[in-house]
């Protein structure tokens, strides 16, 4: 009797699943190869089989189903597959059938008006002309988080919305300790005399070849190009969009070579977590990722835990210069490795290097809180906004334009997003110091071109459980601590001390 009803719930969730995924190819499909006169009607499309996949997610029959398993056997351990399916369909429809439908159109239209706002206003650095919209935005998201409740704070709804089940009370403790060893950290690079010399990175680097080279790194640390596919956009992305098909992105810059290599890795170690996703699953919650934070610590720990260390380029330094030789011959591995751990206080989020880009999260998802929980007026967020800039940076916005215009995410009414960036590389450090624990030492495993123990440690550790436990409960049992910003701050001064000579 249950058993039937379980089937059904895994019928209609696989179902939705199709529906997203034909959603998500149109969406891979705009932003790689789509002609531009198509985007009106590529809109139509997209906004069509999205109402109709909410209508899939809040369809009544299918809380009636889930009513029934409740009590059941098979919703009895809550970490099983299918007690994890009923647990986290629960969760989802729960939330989703909270919010009524006004104020889910309202935010889809105003989120498209804001989108359009700011990137006017980012044009002509006019932040007043935003203010309006970016006020009615976050009075909505408030309504949102009134709707759906939440135990101590406001806000604490929104950050579930991409890191559920963790809170705000958590994600502060955690990056307050990283903010306060991070600052001094920070300032101590920026004071140190040696710099690296970055216009080994400016050379001529051919397209083509960039390509090659990308690639067979990609390869190299595990992507399968058998159920995957590499192509040009202007924002790399990544896109799992079926069991065997994961598409990664990317843009390339013939003068500088960082611009396309990491952000291929960095996409690769999306793709790849995806790709060990278990594929008889998909569409069900054990076969989807867990949690935008847990995403991006895949993405962060192959980008720069692996592809930014000294023993990766021990073994791809030498095919790097046979592959790139005006731009790489004469130069030695070590001024290489220097430059492409460079770090310095910038103004730019997306252009930070990995020290630094904490902090510009960190000062997002305090003005957040400030804004949803404290009534921050929208008037007073620039100033707010460069005085932390000063404060954890050391430097000041010339404009808005580059300060708190600069990032999409509030005109597209996603508050809460930000800290997931933070969590994923907090939870890459804790991850790669365990692996290097379980299957190590990495470090002579990467000289040697081996990438197969780190990954297959992922793919049983992290990959093949999806949904099965929230994301605290997965890193406290495979990491044996909770969450802390130790293992972070530990590995970056293991790397930047000897780099920049710290005391
Ligand atoms: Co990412």
């Amino acid at each position: 009797m249950s058993q039937a009803t379980f089937d059904k719930v895994c019928e209609h969730a696989r179902e939705t699943a199709m529906l997203r995924s034909v959603t998500e190819l149109l969406e891979w499909d705009e932003r790689t190869k789509m002609p531009p006169a198509a985007g009106e009607y590529r809109a139509e499309q997209i906004t069509y089989l999205s109402s109709k996949t909410h209508q899939r997610h809040t369809d009544p029959q299918l809380g009636a189903w889930l009513n029934e398993l409740a009590e059941t056997d098979l919703a009895a351990d809550p970490n099983s597959d299918a007690g994890a399916t009923i647990r986290q369909m629960r969760r989802e429809y729960d939330k989703l059938t909270k919010v009524p439908q006004r104020l889910v159109e309202e935010l889809t239209r105003l989120s498209v008006l804001g989108q359009q706002a700011w990137v006017e206003a980012r044009k002509n650095d006019d932040f007043a002309a935003f203010s309006p919209l970016l006020e009615k935005i976050v009075k909505l998201k408030r309504e949102q988080a009134d709707a759906v409740g939440y135990e101590e704070c406001c806000y604490d709804a929104l950050l579930d919305d991409y890191e559920p089940g963790e809170t705000t009370k958590n994600v502060t403790a955690v990056l307050e300790g990283l903010r306060k060893d991070l600052v001094p950290l920070v300032a101590a690079i920026a004071e140190s005399s040696k710099k690296p010399d970055m216009e080994i990175l400016k050379r001529t680097y051919p397209i083509p070849a960039q390509e090659e080279f990308g690639t067979q790194a990609a390869k190299a640390i595990g992507f399968e190009f058998n159920r995957g596919r590499l192509d040009v956009t202007h924002h790399p992305f990544c896109c799992g969009m079926g069991p065997n098909d994961t598409r990664l992105t990317t843009r390339y810059d013939e003068n500088f070579f960082p611009s396309s290599f990491f952000s291929i890795l960095h996409e690769a170690g999306h793709g790849i977590y995806d790709q060990g996703l278990r594929t008889e699953q998909f569409g069900l919650p054990p076969g989807m990722y867990l949690s935008l934070g847990i995403h991006e610590s895949q993405s962060r720990m192959w980008e720069n835990m692996v592809g930014r260390s000294e023993t990766f380029w021990q073994h791809f330094f030498s095919p790097a210069q046979a592959t790139f030789p005006d731009a790489l011959t004469g130069v030695s591995r070590d001024d290489f490795y220097f430059a492409i751990n460079d770090v310095r206080p910038s103004l730019i989020r997306v252009e930070a290097d990995e020290a630094t880009y904490n902090l510009h999260i960190i000062i997002r998802f305090e003005l957040e809180q400030a804004l949803i929980n404290d009534g921050l007026a929208i008037a007073d967020l620039p100033d707010a906004w460069n005085q932390k800039y000063r404060d954890y940076l050391g430097i000041e916005p010339p404009n808005d334009a580059d300060g708190v215009l600069q990032d999409v995410h509030w005109s597209a009414a996603l508050i809460g997003y930000f800290p997931t960036y933070a969590l994923g590389n907090l939870y890459s450090a804790q991850f790669f110091a365990q692996a290097g624990q379980d299957v190590g030492p990495l470090d002579e495993q990467f000289a040697r071109g081996q990438f197969t123990p780190l990954l297959d440690w992922l793919r049983e550790k992290i990959h093949s459980p999806g949904q099965r436990y929230p994301a605290n409960d997965l890193i406290a049992n495979v990491t044996g601590k909770p969450l802390s910003h130790q293992p972070l701050i530990g590995y970056l001064r293991a790397k930047y001390t000897p780099l920049y000579n710290l005391g």
